[in-house]
């Protein structure tokens, strides 16, 4: 055992620290090959992450915080001579309280946990995700999570009113609020949501609670191709306003392969340019009958060309299949290299096109499935080359698509950060003087860089 595997068993017990390592703490999502921690943490209270921190920091020892390793980028997956501090075991739900509109959690709360607890009160916690059985508030919040509804509820950023966090040195930074409006100084829990774990460990934190729409309606669409797809957005948008809570798009590359996997029913008749799955909620017992009128509209107009509207909870579940199939990627498609862009919608017809056509130009017979969360001019693509077996010619491909995503004034990462895996490609989305600053903040919360170093901003 080393010196500080030691030090921290006897600050904290050997039922805290192990160096006996489970499987699924030597990696997150992100693909990339496990790698051991040094040792293992797996803290009961804020108290127990102070301890560690302050020992971790004395002796200038390298963390990676760990919560439902669900990341796509990286930012969990241990590195080498760290030890990885996992927040599994703070995984209550605090408290519910129904008129503030506020749950309370400790970091390593489930997010399916969190959102049963706040239905239960009659509420909902509008932050979800395809992850939602295995990851936890602390990653949703470290990572700012978007995924399917953030069109009507903003990023994890928007949910989140209070925070507890630990900083590197120990320290215990208590802000709680459970309050909309607090312009008490500076809002610090800012400097943790979005920072992947560089900036602080968060312990507990206050979310903010949605009233439950009392309607709601799901449509699966066809539209002939990306313009007619962005057309039927924009008319979506204008018919149902607020009641408008997801539109997410699969393009024929993704759903057909997607669907074959997973060996499921196509919805509609024919096929299409590309399919949408629209789904509204509010307050208005007409407002299925709105959505009904829009798609109509939309279809005289020639924005749509097919659309079938649920007609119970089951078919709804039904017609997300395919898009909810993405985490068994594994199975259906083998190694892959996953991108998560954002670009302007005006772009994105375009974009589209040309990087699936300079993919096949450029690894004849790769399989590039184009996705996204279109709403929020979030794409996600993930590239397979079947030849190239488990050796995957990530480098080649990353710097093609992020080449053309820089050249249209994209963004490198809409949702699953920077974390180890883009770190090279930081630069294409941001300035200089963004980056020096971030790195000002860091060194200023953490002095010694023991937080995730070699990860997302950090040096
Ligand atoms: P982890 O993977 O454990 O950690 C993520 C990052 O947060 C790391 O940098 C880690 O160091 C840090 N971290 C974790 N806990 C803490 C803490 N308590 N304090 C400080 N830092 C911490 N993401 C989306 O944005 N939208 C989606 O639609 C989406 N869908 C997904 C679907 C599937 C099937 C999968 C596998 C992933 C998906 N993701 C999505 C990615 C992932 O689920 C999210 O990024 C999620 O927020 C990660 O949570 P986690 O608890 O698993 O975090
Ligand atoms: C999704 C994840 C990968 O949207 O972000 O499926
Ligand atoms: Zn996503």
């Amino acid at each position: 055992m080393s010196d500080v595997a030691a030090r921290l068993t006897a600050a904290l017990g050997a039922e805290v620290v192990t160096t006996d390592i489970p499987e699924r703490n030597h990696h997150d999502w992100s693909g990339l090959p496990p790698v051991a921690p040094l040792a293992l943490i797996r803290p009961r209270s804020t108290a127990e992450v102070s301890v560690a921190l302050a020992l971790c920091h004395e002796t200038g020892t390298p963390v990676v915080p760990q919560g439902g390793l669900t990341g796509i980028s990286g930012g969990a997956h241990p590195v080498a001579g760290a030890v990885a501090l996992s927040l599994e075991r703070m995984n209550r739900v605090l408290a519910v309280d129904p008129q503030m509109a506020t749950l309370t959690v400790e970091a390593g709360c489930i997010l399916q946990s969190a959102q049963e607890a706040a239905q239960e009160a009659g509420l909902m916690l509008a932050v979800d995700l395809g992850a939602r059985g295995s990851c936890t508030l602390g990653g949703v919040i470290a990572t700012n999570a978007g995924g399917n509804q953030v069109l009507r509820y903003g990023m994890a950023r928007d949910h989140v009113l209070g925070l507890e966090a630990v900083l590197a040195d120990g320290t215990v930074l208590t802000s709680m609020n459970t309050m909309i409006k607090n312009n008490a100084g500076l809002d610090l829990k800012q400097l943790f949501i979005g920072s992947e774990g560089l900036m602080g460990v968060v312990t507990q934190a206050v979310m903010r609670l949605q009233p439950r729409p009392t309607h709601s309606a799901t449509a699966f669409c066809g539209c002939a191709d990306t313009g007619a797809m962005l057309d039927l957005l924009a008319r979506t948008r204008a018919a149902l306003g607020p009641a408008l809570i997801s539109f997410e798009v699969m393009w024929p590359s993704f759903y057909d392969f997607m669907r074959a996997g997973i060996e499921a029913t196509h919805p509609l008749s024919g096929p299409h340019g590309v399919y949408v799955i629209i789904e509204a909620g509010g307050f208005d017992v007409g407002l299925r009958e709105r959505l009904e009128n829009c798609l109509a509209d939309a279809m005289e107009s020639g924005a749509l060309a097919d659309a079938v509207i649920a007609a119970s909870a089951r078919e709804e579940r039904a017609l997300w299949a395919v898009r909810e199939a993405v985490a068994e990627y594994g199975r259906i498609l083998g190694p892959l290299t996953a991108f998560d862009v954002g670009l302007p919608l005006e772009c994105m017809a375009g974009a589209v096109a040309q990087l699936e056509a300079g993919i096949a130009t450029r690894w004849p017979g790769a399989r590039a499935l184009s996705y996204g969360h279109m709403g929020d001019s979030n794409l996600h693509l993930v590239v397979n080359v079947p030849q190239a077996g488990a050796e995957q010619p990530a480098g080649a491909i990353k710097a093609f698509v992020y080449g053309m995503i820089r050249d249209l004034g994209g963004t490198v990462s809409a949702e699953h950060g920077i974390g180890a895996i883009k770190r090279d490609y930081l630069g294409y989305s941001r300035s200089d003087a963004e980056i020096a600053t971030m790195r000002r903040l860091k060194t200023a919360l953490d002095p010694h860089g023991i937080l995730n170093p070699g990860k997302g901003f950090a040096p």
